[in-house]
């Protein structure tokens, strides 16, 4: 078995021959990923996966095989069985920790990355605060014995049910979204004593191009979510909710601006479009949303840090005239919790297409999961890694596009992605930095199950959600009644 030290080395050595900065090194990266132009092979595929795509405590025992919590990869798919999402928990204490060190009291785990019992109490437990999206995630937080004043409740579109729940727990924040929200929360709180009063943020679309997938960019004019800075219905909302009559009690501004940002400037533009607002109101709390991006392939480069993008808040609110009494505080979700977690498969088959446009092959490699429980690569074009457990160091000369098993064409987790030459069917495939956004979003789609979550950690694992069984395919069906039954 290696000493973590000695691998450590070694994947650096790796990193520094791809041309990946030293997580020091924040800006001028490179992106290394040339293009043949036949099979899309990516120069930096050759190379084995880089170290830090892995969970903080991934190290290499046995010969060459990935270990992570001090438990194998291969003995956790061997005991549960394949798909399965393998955490870090050190390393999602660890983040939580970083943000909570960052941001201070009031920074909120984004649990529409990852929500299950045990991800909330974790989050509680290192003193992040956690907020919820829709009744669900309230309730499973709630569930896992998350004090509701820890919480903080968001949505575009809340139901009345969501928010009688929200409300009568007695929630922390609610971050109100449109006209017709403050109209129903008016209607439920009627006049309540100042002391009962729910705290709420106002959640400001600040009109700020980001450089992100569209469908991750929020804080454009053109958007669904909050109250327009530019045409004035913030300001607006600001008004209704801080008036005398007002049930509520308005402690801040919230905004979120999009996701897999690299470029912290998007947050300085931001903050400089709210600050007038933060200070002729007197609010005491802002909010900048989650949205720190995180590398997912050995090409991209290295993300700020937490603390980085912490500083970075900071110092534009300075700048901005924004006093130092008010709470700046965030949500990272994806910054938390994606390269806490690798999600491992297995090979079922191996098939080479010829490609009579480039004279060249493309041999997709079919795991036994797929779109449903990672959804990012069809829905965003996201792009993953892909490294066989048993040769986490070696070399990968073998491009490969990386298939599910659903009915779909589009159904691919990994293009342009290399493996070792040996890959065979039967073999365990790993697909790394998949703790965000993909169990939340994994579905019964062709009626796959969904897999189970284990965490590891200490030299043990454990089951924290189960994986789902045929029998749970029917446990939503209502047994129809014969049909004579229905006719009068
Ligand atoms: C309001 C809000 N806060 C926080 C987040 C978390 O973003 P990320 O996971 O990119 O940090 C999101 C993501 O969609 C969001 O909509």
């Amino acid at each position: 078995m290696s000493a973590f030290g000695s691998s450590a080395s070694y994947w650096r050595q790796i990193d520094r021959r791809m041309g990946v900065a030293e997580p020091a090194t924040l800006d001028g990266a490179v992106s290394a990923g040339r293009r043949t132009p036949d099979a899309g092979v990516t120069h930096q595929g050759m190379a084995p996966l880089s170290r830090r795509l892995l969970p903080d405590t991934a190290e290499v025992v046995a010969g060459d095989s990935l270990s992570i919590g001090g438990v194998e990869v291969a003995t956790v798919a061997e005991e549960v069985g394949t798909p399965v999402f393998i955490y870090d928990e050190e390393h999602l204490r660890s983040r939580c920790r970083e943000a909570r060190r960052a941001f201070g009291d009031g920074v909120s785990f984004a649990s529409k990355a990852f929500l299950c019992r045990a991800m909330a109490r974790i989050a509680n437990d290192e003193g992040m605060m956690i907020d919820v999206a829709s009744g669900g995630e309230l309730y499973v937080a709630l569930r896992a014995g998350v004090p509701p004043e820890r919480l903080v409740m968001h949505g575009s579109n809340k139901s009345t049910d969501e928010l009688v729940l929200a409300l009568d727990v007695g929630i922390g924040r609610i971050v109100v979204d449109s006209f017709d929200e403050i109209e129903r929360l008016n209607r439920l709180l009627g006049r309540v004593a100042p002391a009962t009063r729910p705290r709420v943020l106002v959640r400001v679309n600040p009109g700020v191009e980001v450089s992100t997938h569209a469908s991750i960019a929020t804080g454009r004019e053109d958007s669904k979510f909050g109250f327009s800075l530019v045409s004035g219905a913030a300001a607006e909302a600001v008004d209704l909710l801080a008036s005398r009559h007002s049930p509520v009690d308005l402690v801040g501004l919230h905004t979120h601006i999009g996701s897999q940002i690299f470029d912290l400037s998007a947050f300085g533009r931001t903050i400089d479009s709210l600050a007038p607002l933060v200070v002729t109101t007197g609010l005491t709390e802002l909010c900048v949303g989650g949205g720190l991006g995180v590398a997912y392939t050995g090409d991209q480069r290295e993300p700020p840090s937490l603390a980085d993008w912490a500083t970075a808040v900071r110092d534009a609110c300075r700048v901005a005239g924004i006093p130092d009494s008010v709470r700046i505080t965030a949500e990272p979700g994806r910054a938390v919790a994606a390269t806490s977690a690798v999600t491992c498969y297995r090979i079922g088959a191996i098939k080479s297409v010829p490609l009579p446009s480039t004279d060249g092959v493309r041999t997709y490699v079919s795991v036994d999961g797929g779109m449903s429980d990672n959804l990012r690569p069809a829905l965003y074009d996201s792009r993953y890694e892909a490294f066989l457990p048993r040769a986490v160091t070696a070399s990968r000369p073998f491009a490969v596009t990386v298939a599910g098993k659903h009915c779909e064409s589009g159904d691919i987790l990994v293009r342009n992605g290399h493996l070792p030459q040996d890959a065979a069917v039967g073999d365990l495939l790993a697909t790394p930095v998949t703790g965000a956004y993909g169990y939340a979003m994994a579905s019964n789609y062709n009626k796959l199950l969904r897999p189970p979550v284990v965490f590891v950690g200490d030299g043990r694992y454990r089951v924290v959600t189960r994986g789902e069984t045929y029998e749970d395919l029917l446990s939503l069906d209502v047994d129809e009644p014969a049909l004579s039954h229905c006719v009068p």
